[in-house]
Formats: structure tokens, C-alpha cells, sequence
């Protein structure tokens, strides 16, 4: 790696198997005001579910993953544990796991397993949360040849960090259908993103949910014990401790709907009252009306028989496609064309 490649991280070796680069304090907190100033100070207002993923946040997702009503977790799981196998023989020992939005690492065990065999593992996880450190140090007391180093930036920030960096293969994934949380045009500019940064040999596996039954889909995004609530809210709250905000929390509900001609779930938080929220950081005071909705996420859904063109329109290959027996959830391997 050159130098100057990557002077916007800043670097933070722990030891012999464990390094960091993050960008620098200020740049992150003044995007995190400007973003919330121009995706508030409109009519439609949306937050970006990006920012979903604060320490708290990041451990309410993982209790959303565990929750009955949330099939996405446990068939994506039941998939990876049957692709194992065939997974292993696209990989050698030159390839090195680069994992976008690793979250907790829960998943990326099973990817691991398959890694085992080889001398020395070198994974890359890339995340916008710093659960990031402690799923790092976790993995590493549980494998003995593996090597992190992690990525604490967005998807963005983190692939063009990668594209710099050296000449080794990877495999990146891309799990939990987070993929659905883009618009479908940015969307395919961000497959078109990774194409890019991907060397002709490298490969890409991406975890989709796909399209089924809505009573389905309307609980797994609206559970019954309500963490799925607290998770929406929690924005909110972040954004009041960390850009001095007065979101009185009370005065919102979660709001999530299935949109069948768009094939998504739609995510918002909605004001119960007439409300003025002040938001110091980004200097602005927001006006709501009763009933008015803040767009926090999108979860698209797939058709399995769109994939392929979706996948090509990217400039990718389909090496293979892995379901579950209920065609739930899909996960599909690629390569550059
Ligand atoms: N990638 C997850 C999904 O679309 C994110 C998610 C699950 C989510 N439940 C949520 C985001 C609730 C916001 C609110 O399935």
C-alpha cells in the first residue's frame, strides 16, 4: 500500500493480528450534521439508514436477527451452512474474506469455516459501527490463523480503502439483503461500484430476500415484542445525544408497510403531534405536522428469475445460485464478466 493512499484513515495496530483504520474523528461527525441537515431540512424527509448503526443500534439489530418473526437471519444462516461445500472449491489459499457491513461477525463464522484449511485467514471487515472491534477480538480467540483488519467506515469508504490496497484475491460478501436497503438505481450503481473494484479473479457472494407471502414480511419488520421499534427510535435518539437534539421520543412511532408494487418494505418513523425539533449541531430547528412520516429505510425484495439481468446489468457472471427449500431467501456467487 502507498503512503498516501489512505491518508484520510487514521491507523490503529493492536498487535500482530489485529489492525484498524478509521477516518478521522471530525470528518465523520460534521458528515453525520450535514447529512442530517439537508435529509431533514425538506418536505420529504428521510434519515439514512446508515446511521441506524450506533453501538446500541448495532446490538438491537442483533436482537432483531434473533427474533421468531425475522425468517431473513435463520435461512440466510441455513443456506451458508449448505453452501459450505461448494463454496470451498472456488477458493485457495490466495484469497483473503472482505466482508461489507460485518456487523457482528455472526454469519461470517461459517464463511470462516470453510477458510479454515488454509495456513493464515485474512479477513476485512468493513463497518460504519465500531461493534466492529468486539466482534474482531471475539473471532480472533476462536480462529488461530486468522489475521483482521478491519474497516471502520462506510461501504463506500471502505471499497475504495480495498481497492488501493494490494493485489490479493478476495471474496467479499455482502449478507443479510442489506443490499435491499438501496434504491434500485442506487442500487445497481453500487454493484456496478463493486464490479469495479473487484480484480478479475475475485468473487462476490450477496445474500437477497426474496418476494413471498406479506403477512410474512409485515411481521418480520414490525415483531410483536417491539425491537424492531425500539431499533427505528433509536435513531432518534442518537442524533439527540450526538448533535445535541430535542426529539422528544414519545412523540413518535414506528411505521413499516409492505409496498406490493414496489416489492419493499417501507420504514418511517412518525410524528404523533404537531412538533419542532431543534438540532444544534446542524443548526436547523425541524417543523413536523401530526402524521407526518420521516423515511428511515427501504428493504426491497427479490423475484429469483430477475436476478441474472440484475447481476449482468452489473457486469457480473452467476457462478451459482443456493435457496432454501422455500425459495425464502437466495444467495448467489458472481465474478467479473
Ligand atoms: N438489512 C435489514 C433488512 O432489510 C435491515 C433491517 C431489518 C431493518 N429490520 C429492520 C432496518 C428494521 C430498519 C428497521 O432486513
Amino acid at each position: 500500500m502507498s503512503d498516501t493512499s489512505n491518508v484520510k484513515y487514521k491507523k490503529y495496530v493492536l498487535d500482530d493480528k489485529l489492525q484498524y483504520f478509521k477516518p478521522h474523528a471530525t470528518k465523520i461527525e460534521n458528515s453525520f450534521a450535514d447529512e442530517i441537515y439537508s435529509s431533514l431540512n425538506r418536505d420529504e424527509k428521510f434519515i439514512s439508514p446508515k446511521f441506524f448503526y450506533d453501538i446500541k443500534g448495532s446490538a438491537l439489530f442483533e436482537k432483531i436477527c434473533l427474533l421468531p418473526e425475522y425468517y431473513p437471519t435463520r435461512t440466510e444462516v441455513s443456506i451458508l451452512k449448505q453452501l459450505q461445500s461448494d463454496l470451498s472449491s472456488y477458493l485457495d489459499d490466495s484469497f483473503r474474506l472482505v466482508e461489507l457491513g460485518s456487523g457482528a461477525s455472526t454469519k461470517t463464522r461459517l464463511i470462516l469455516d470453510v477458510f479454515e484449511k488454509f495456513q493464515r485467514i485474512e479477513y476485512f471487515p468493513i463497518d460504519i459501527s465500531e461493534i466492529l472491534t468486539e466482534s474482531s477480538e471475539i473471532l480472533l480467540s476462536e480462529y488461530d490463523n486468522l489475521h483482521i483488519t478491519g474497516i471502520i467506515d462506510t461501504y463506500e469508504g471502505g471499497l475504495e480503502f480495498l481497492k488501493n490496497y494490494d493485489t490479493k484475491k478476495n471474496l467479499i460478501i455482502f449478507l443479510g439483503s442489506s443490499f435491499g436497503n438501496f434504491s434500485p438505481k442506487d442500487g445497481a450503481t453500487f454493484l456496478k461500484k463493486i464490479n469495479s473494484t473487484m480484480k478479475p479473479g475475485d468473487l462476490f457472494l450477496i445474500g437477497l430476500d426474496l418476494v413471498k407471502d406479506t403477512t410474512i414480511l409485515e411481521s418480520a419488520y414490525n415483531d410483536s415484542a417491539g425491537v424492531t421499534a425500539q431499533f427505528n427510535l433509536n435513531v432518534l435518539s442518537r442524533i439527540n445525544d450526538e448533535l445535541d437534539a430535542d426529539f422528544d421520543l414519545s412523540n413518535f412511532a414506528h411505521h413499516s408497510v409492505y409496498n406490493e408494487e414496489s416489492q419493499r418494505i417501507e420504514m418511517y418513523l412518525k410524528s404523533l403531534v404537531p412538533q419542532t425539533a431543534v438540532i444544534s449541531k446542524s443548526g436547523v430547528t425541524i417543523p413536523l405536522r401530526k402524521d407526518e412520516l420521516i423515511h428511515t429505510e427501504y428493504s426491497h425484495k427479490f423475484q429469483l428469475s430477475h436476478l441474472t439481468l440484475l447481476f449482468e446489468d452489473a457486469g457480473f457472471k452467476v457462478n451459482n445460485t443456493w435457496c432454501d427449500e422455500n425459495d425464502h431467501f437466495s444467495l448467489t456467487l458472481l465474478s467479473k464478466k
